[in-house]
């Protein structure tokens, strides 16, 4: 049966759908039906199949553009936004009308984007087809493009009409985009989420063989904690700020690698086990506690390999970091009870001997 995540609160909240297949006609109706036209942006990286079913489940009466961009994170970028905005004036689509992103956090960035700039922003429907979109980036309402100065630069806070989740697309990714979904989930058993953590820790095999009634147990209880969150503080002044532990060394890992033969969710991992070692350093945790994140990993099949970077060529790209505020670098820290919190309270120092910590 399928379960129902409301998120955000007011004229703007939403629903989360996740099943085995949430892409039925009925959900999609429930949004749809004011709607003349629609237009799906996805890439060339999508199985085919998965827009061919995309396009039966709309209703009849709605004319269906399609937008395929490059795969990659390339494609995140002001020109495709500007194809994407031209296409909408040229088709004359108006506020009736839909966008859907089927696609990865790519597909789901770029779409929310043009979506809220639109004629000041017109509705749209995630349909996530990465672990990592199912579990983090379509939920939330962040969206953004990049430019050539930074990632994520330019973007809005705006939030989907409707997010229909779906564990059947997990069949068709890499090894690589499942683990690197399976980060961000991670992160979450760091954020509160004690059952996330039980999952990870018992039934190991049964999630690196994405058994389907496992994987939407995480996938669902990785969206309550981040509608928890992102409904208590939509705009990042507060406790949003959680969500990003493991990003600040995991994003300047990522700016080292050029955004190249690294996903994201891989990067968090590396972040995370930093964090958790800073942590140690600080007082706040005990080495089991480092030991036993590295043990779940391990036991996950992921790569636990940080010690490949050093710290001195990390350096440059920390305070470049979002989480730089008034010149002072925030970071995500584990408290005793092993969860994250904001602080700007810790000695610098102990970035080094992290790096040399087992
Ligand atoms: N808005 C947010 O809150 C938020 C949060 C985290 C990440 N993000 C953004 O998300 C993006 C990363 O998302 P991603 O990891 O999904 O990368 P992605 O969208 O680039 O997808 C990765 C690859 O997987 C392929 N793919 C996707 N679903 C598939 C499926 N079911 N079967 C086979 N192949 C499939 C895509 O074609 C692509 O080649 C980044 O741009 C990041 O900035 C946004």
């Amino acid at each position: 049966m399928a379960k129902i995540i409301h998120v955000g609160e007011g004229s703007t909240s939403y629903k989360v759908i996740v099943s085995s297949n949430s892409l039925t006609k009925s959900n999609l109706k429930a949004v749809t039906r004011s709607s003349k036209k629609v237009l799906i942006i996805t890439d060339d990286g999508i199985p085919k199949s998965y827009l061919k079913n995309l396009k039966d489940k709309l209703s009849e009466d709605i004319k269906i553009y399609v937008h395929k961009i490059p795969k990659g994170e390339t494609s995140k970028s002001f020109t495709e936004y500007v194809k994407i905005v031209e296409k909408l004036a040229t088709q004359k689509f108006d506020r009736s009308d839909l966008l859907i992103a089927l696609g990865g956090g790519m597909v789901g960035d770029i779409t929310g984007f043009s979506a809220s700039t639109y004629l000041r922003g017109i509705g749209f429907i995630q349909i996530p087809t990465s672990l990592l979109a199912q579990v983090d980036s379509s939920v939330g309402g962040k969206t953004a493009i990049n430019i050539e100065q930074g990632k994520n630069l330019v973007g809005a806070f705006y939030n989907p009409k409707l997010v229909l989740v779906s564990t059947s697309f997990l069949e068709t990714l890499t090894n690589d985009e499942f683990n690197s979904g399976l980060g961000e989930i991670f992160k979450y058993s760091y954020l509160g989420n004690k059952k996330i953590r039980s999952i990870l820790k018992n039934k190991a095999s049964k999630v690196t063989e994405r058994e389907p009634k496992v994987m939407e147990d995480l996938i669902v209880e990785s969206i309550k904690t981040k509608s928890k969150i992102v409904t208590e503080d939509e705009k990042e002044n507060g406790i949003r700020a959680i969500l990003n532990l493991g990003h600040t060394f995991g994003h300047a890992i990522e700016a080292k690698c050029g955004y190249k033969n690294i996903p994201h969710g891989q990067a968090v991992i590396y972040g995370m086990q930093i964090i958790a070692r800073i942590s140690f350093l600080e007082g706040l945790i005990e080495k089991i506690n480092y030991i036993e994140m590295d043990q779940i990993l391990n036991s996950l099949n992921l790569d636990t390999n940080f010690q490949k970077f050093r710290y001195a060529e990390l350096r440059p790209y920390l305070m470049n970091d979002k989480k730089v505020s008034g010149g002072k670098l925030n970071l995500i820290l584990l408290n005793s009870g092993l969860t994250g919190y904001k602080t700007d309270k810790f000695d610098p120092s102990n970035f080094s001997k992290a790096f040399k910590l087992n």
